[in-house]
C-alpha cells in the first residue's frame, strides 16, 4: 500500500487553489505545495491581505488563513515541488485551440505535455500522477506515453479524478461533494495508487460518494456531466423564448416541471446565457471528439447547445435594442453584473461580454457595475474579442465606482449575473437618476418586478410575456 505524504500542484488557478486548500485543511498531516509559473499569481496567493488572493470564493481566505506556511505553500519552484511529492496532481488549464487542427474546437494539450516532460525531467522516486484538468478521452495514454520514455526509470501510475466543483460555492462542493470520482488502471500499482488517492478523499468524504472506475470512464464523466449541465440550460433558455411569445412563465414552468423527481429541481434557471471556463470548451472538445470518430449525429446533437447559447446572448441584446425604439446608438446602458455567475470573480465567458460587444457595435456606451470585477478584466475581456479596436472598447464601457453612479442618465439597465446585493438597491434613488422611459432588462430573472413597475421602471424580463 502506499501513502500519500507529499502532494504537488501544478496549477494554481480556480481549481488548484481551492481544492489544494481544502486538501490541506482536511489532512494535517499531508504536505500541500501548489506550484505555478505564473509568479504573480503565486505572489498573490501568498500576499498577506487576504482580500488579494487571486480567486475569490466565499470561505476560502479563511481556509487559506488555516493552512498557509502550515501545510499549504504556494511556490514557483516546480521542479523541487515535484521532486518532493509522491502524488502530483495536474491542475493547469486546457483552453480551446486557438491554432492548427482542431482550431476552436480541441482541447490545447500542451500545458498537459509540458507537465508530463517536466515530471518526467525531474523524478527521481515513484510517482502518483492525477489529471485534476479536465482532458480529452484517453488523454492519460499520452501522459504515460511521455512519462515513460523520457523518464529517468521512475514508474508512474495515472489517475484521473476530475474536478467537479463549481465556481462560487467551490469550497462547499470541495467540502461536501455529490462524489469523488478516481479513475485507474486494473493493475495492481494502479489499483494502489486507487487506494492511496481514496485514503486521502476519505478523510472527510464518505466512503460511498467516493466512486472508482477505469480511466476512460473517468475522464469522459467529467466532459459528460458538464454537456448535461450545459445541455439543461440551453433547454429551458429555449423554453424562455417560446414563454415571452406565449404568456407562460419560464420560472413557474421551471418549479412545475422540476417538481418531477425524474427531472428535478436545480439548474433549471433561464439566463441570459451560460458563461464560464467550462461549459462551451468541454462540449466544444466531445463534439471534436465525436467528429474525429466519425460520429457525426452525436456532434451535431451536443453542438447544438452551443448553438443555442449563442443565440440566447444575441436575443437578450436585439431585445434591449427592440425595445429602445432600435437604436442605442449614443444611449448609455447600465449593466449590473460582469462575472458569469454570483458569488466569483471569473469573468471567463461571461455572457456580459458578448452582450456588450454586441451594443457597441450598435454604438451605445456601457456602464458596468459589479461588485467584484475589475475595469481592466472589463478591457482585457472585450478586446479578447478583437472586434474593434482597444481605444475603442475604452471609449464605449467604463466601470461605475457604485451602482447608482453606473446607473445615472442610463436609458435601460440590464441585468448580467445574479448577484444577491443587486435586488436590495434603492431603486427608486436609481429610477430618479435615469434618463425616462427607464427601463429595466432583467436577464436573470431575480428583481421584483411589481415592486419596480410600481415606481415607474417599465421591466421586462427573460422568459416572461409582456411588458409588464
Ligand atoms: P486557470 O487558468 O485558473 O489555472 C491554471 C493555471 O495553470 C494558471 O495559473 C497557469 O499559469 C498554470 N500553468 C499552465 N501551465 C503550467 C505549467 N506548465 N507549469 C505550471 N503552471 C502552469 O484554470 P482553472 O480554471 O483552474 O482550470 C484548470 C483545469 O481544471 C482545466 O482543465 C479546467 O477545465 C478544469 N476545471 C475547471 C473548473 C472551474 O470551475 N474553473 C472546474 C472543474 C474543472
Ligand atoms: C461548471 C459545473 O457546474 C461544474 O460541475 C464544473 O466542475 C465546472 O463547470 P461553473 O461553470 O463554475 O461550473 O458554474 P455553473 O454553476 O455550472 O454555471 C455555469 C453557467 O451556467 C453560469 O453562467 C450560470 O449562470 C449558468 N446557469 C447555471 C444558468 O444560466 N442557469 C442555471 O440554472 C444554472
Amino acid at each position: 500500500p502506499i501513502k500519500i505524504k507529499n502532494i504537488c500542484c501544478i496549477g494554481a488557478g480556480y481549481v488548484g487553489g481551492p481544492t489544494m486548500a481544502v486538501i490541506a485543511n482536511q489532512c494535517p498531516d499531508i504536505k500541500v505545495t501548489i506550484v505555478d509559473l505564473n509568479a504573480q499569481r503565486i505572489a498573490d496567493w501568498n500576499d498577506a491581505d487576504l482580500t488579494r488572493l487571486p480567486v475569490f470564493e466565499p470561505g476560502l481566505a479563511e481556509i487559506i488563513a488555516a493552512t498557509r506556511n502550515r501545510n499549504l505553500f504556494f511556490s514557483t519552484d516546480i521542479e523541487q515541488a515535484i521532486a518532493e511529492a509522491d502524488a502530483i496532481f495536474i491542475s493547469v488549464n486546457t483552453p480551446t485551440k486557438t491554432y492548427g487542427s482542431g482550431k476552436g474546437m480541441a482541447a490545447d494539450l500542451k500545458f498537459i505535455e509540458l507537465c508530463a516532460r517536466q515530471i518526467a525531467k525531474v523524478a527521481k522516486t515513484d510517482k502518483i500522477v492525477v489529471e485534476k484538468s479536465t482532458l480529452p478521452v484517453r488523454t492519460a495514454e499520452a501522459l504515460k506515453d511521455i512519462l515513460e520514455h523520457t523518464g529517468n526509470g521512475c514508474k508512474f501510475t495515472i489517475l484521473s479524478n476530475p474536478e467537479f466543483l463549481a465556481e462560487g460555492t467551490a469550497v462547499q462542493d470541495l467540502l461536501f461533494p455529490d462524489r469523488v470520482l478516481i479513475g485507474g488502471e486494473e493493475s495492481l500499482a494502479g489499483k494502489n495508487a486507487i487506494q492511496a488517492l481514496v485514503d486521502v478523499y476519505s478523510k472527510w468524504v464518505p466512503e460511498a460518494k467516493i466512486l472508482t472506475t477505469n480511466i476512460w470512464s473517468s475522464e469522459l464523466s467529467k466532459l459528460s456531466a458538464n454537456a448535461f449541465l450545459a445541455q439543461r440550460v440551453s433547454s429551458i433558455n429555449a423554453l424562455s423564448e417560446l414563454c415571452e411569445e406565449t404568456g407562460a412563465d419560464v420560472q413557474e414552468v421551471a418549479k412545475a416541471i422540476g417538481m418531477d423527481s425524474r427531472i428535478g429541481s436545480k439548474f433549471l434557471k433561464a439566463s441570459v446565457g451560460f458563461g464560464g471556463s467550462c461549459f462551451k470548451k468541454d462540449i466544444l472538445n466531445l463534439v471534436y471528439i465525436a467528429k474525429s470518430l466519425g460520429l457525426n449525429e452525436v456532434a451535431d446533437y451536443w453542438e447544438q447547445v452551443i448553438i443555442f447559447n449563442n443565440y440566447q446572448m444575441k436575443r437578450f441584446s436585439e431585445k434591449i435594442i427592440k425595445t429602445l425604439y432600435n437604436t442605442v446608438s449614443g444611449k448609455k446602458i447600465a449593466f449590473l453584473g460582469w462575472a458569469f455567475k454570483k458569488d466569483t470573480n471569473d469573468t471567463r465567458e461571461s455572457a456580459a461580454i458578448y452582450v456588450a460587444d454586441y451594443l457597441l457595435s450598435e454604438q451605445a456606451t456601457i456602464t458596468v457595475y459589479d461588485p467584484k470585477v475589475s475595469e481592466k478584466q472589463i478591457q482585457y475581456d472585450l478586446n479578447y474579442l478583437e472586434s474593434r479596436p482597444a481605444v475603442a472598447n475604452i471609449r464605449g464601457v467604463s466601470l461605475g465606482l457604485d451602482p447608482y453612479e453606473a446607473c445615472k442618465e442610463a436609458h435601460a439597465i440590464a441585468v448580467l449575473t445574479e448577484w444577491d446585493e443587486f435586488v436590495d438597491y434603492d431603486w427608486q434613488r436609481i429610477y430618479d437618476n435615469m434618463m425616462k422611459p427607464a427601463f429595466v432588462f432583467d436577464g436573470r430573472g431575480i428583481l421584483d418586478v411589481k415592486a419596480l413597475s410600481e415606481i415607474g421602471f417599465v421591466c421586462s424580463v427573460l422568459g416572461k410575456s409582456t411588458m409588464v
